[in-house]
């Protein structure tokens, strides 16, 4: 090992600890008979629209993470612009999110006519609930928090903010298909919840989406809104509620998601037992935190494994060491590059709120200065290569002082 971590970096010109052509790391996504027999079983059916396997899937799911209903929908995208519209919002309505997640997140609020007011996210990646409550105004109306990677964001302190205050929560659940919280999944922790099935996801059917609630009003106005305003029972061409879309998956979406859920829980024990492996190979190492987890998060989804490198500990900056674990064979990105109060959307935006005044500093620092994630995929390897992903970090800040002056 010691050679290893003295050898010279691979993008010095040494050898990478991990040479990817010889030896990959698994992809992404990943399929088998069950999706081959579940598709063409709907192929060659020719029922290809909205039915049998849609409500099969939308039960599986709603009882994989422990909610009362479940309502399909195009995307996660799709997913938070019906279920704020489902809040019935008016112009000058606020939500609160964090400004450390996907653009989605927040633009589902701008969307609907509603305004984003970001408030930061603490240690956890997630929404921290104090900056939370002092950003809540006589205008605002839902928190909606993000369980950044999987990991929960605290939905005690949120859900008793909520309740103090008279909102509601909306989860971006994106990240976490399997995360559970005091035993109870993610996606009906608050009023409802929005996945995501896009081809990065923890299952995937290239794109599709869900909300999830156990409110059965919520619900229907939801299954509403996402087809085409129909009333439930209403009959093809009778539109009396929301005014709504066309945001339905087909058959074959159901028929791929029903056989990337039957591998999920085996993939969602691997993962947590890969993390925690990596977690205490990695805990000796100085300036480098893995996102820290909660006790009372019973089950995590491990969507990525997001890291924070404090540049001074650690002995170079943050783009140094991606740089140099990638040369070595770790696929590792940077994350988000600007805070979302930062994106041009916002700046642009006709709202009441001045975004270039907003101040964010954790999540300003994790883009800026410390994030770093590798995608789940790389937990589905086994232990030795998760010792090897320990070693090439120990491999770059061995010669982290060789790295300086790069960028
Ligand atoms: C946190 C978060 N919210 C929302 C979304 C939007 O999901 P989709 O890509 O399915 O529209 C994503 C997708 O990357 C996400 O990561």
């Amino acid at each position: 090992m010691s050679s290893t971590l003295n050898a010279r970096l691979a993008l010095h010109g040494g050898d990478p600890v991990r040479d990817e052509a010889k030896r990959p790391w698994p992809t992404w996504p990943i399929h088998d008979e069950r999706e081959r027999e579940n598709l063409l079983g709907v192929l060659e059916s020719g029922a290809w629209w909205y039915g049998e396997q849609v409500a099969a899937f939308e039960a599986a799911f709603a009882k994989h993470q422990d909610a009362l209903h479940c309502v399909s929908c195009t995307s996660g995208t799709t997913g938070g612009e019906v279920a704020v519209q489902a809040l019935n919002l008016e112009p000058g309505d606020e939500v609160i999110v964090p400004p450390y997640t996907f653009i989605a997140t927040a633009t589902a609020v701008l969307r609907m006519g509603a305004t984003p007011v970001f408030a930061d996210v603490d240690d956890s990646w997630c929404l921290d609930p104090e900056a939370a409550e002092a950003a809540i105004t006589p205008r605002t109306k839902a928190l909606m928090p993000v369980h950044f990677g999987s990991r929960v964001a605290d939905m005690d302190r949120l859900r008793t903010i909520a309740d103090r205050h008279g909102l509601v929560i909306i989860e971006d659940a994106c990240h976490s298909w399997g995360s559970k919280w005091m035993g109870k999944g993610t996606g009906a922790l608050g009023l409802a919840g929005f996945f995501s099935f896009q081809a990065s996801k923890n299952i995937s059917a290239g794109e599709g989406g869900a909300i999830l609630t156990d409110d059965a009003e919520f619900a229907e106005t939801c299954r509403s809104i996402t087809n085409c305003g129909r009333t439930p029972g209403g009959g093809p061409w009778f539109h009396d509620g929301a005014i709504g879309t066309n945001a339905r998956i087909t058959e074959l979406t159901a028929a791929l998601l029903l056989a990337q859920l039957s591998r999920l829980q085996e993939q969602t024990a691997l993962r947590e037992h890969n993390a925690a492996f990596l977690d205490e190979a990695l805990s000796e190492v100085e300036g480098l935190t893995p996102q820290a987890g909660d006790p009372r998060m019973t089950q995590r989804a491990y969507h990525l494994y997001p890291m924070r490198l404090d540049p001074e500990a650690f002995g170079c900056s943050r783009e140094n060491f991606a740089a140099a674990a990638r040369a070595e064979g770790l696929p590792i990105t940077t994350g988000y590059p600007l805070p979302l109060h930062a994106q041009p959307v916002f700046k642009n935006a006709a709202r009441a709120i001045d975004y270039t005044k907003v101040s964010c500093p954790v999540a300003e620092d994790l883009c800026y200065r410390s994030g770093v994630w590798f995608h789940h995929r790389l937990l589905l390897a086994g232990e030795n290569d998760m010792a090897e992903i320990a070693a090439i970090i120990r491999k770059v800040q061995r010669n982290a002082p060789k790295l300086q002056d790069q960028h």
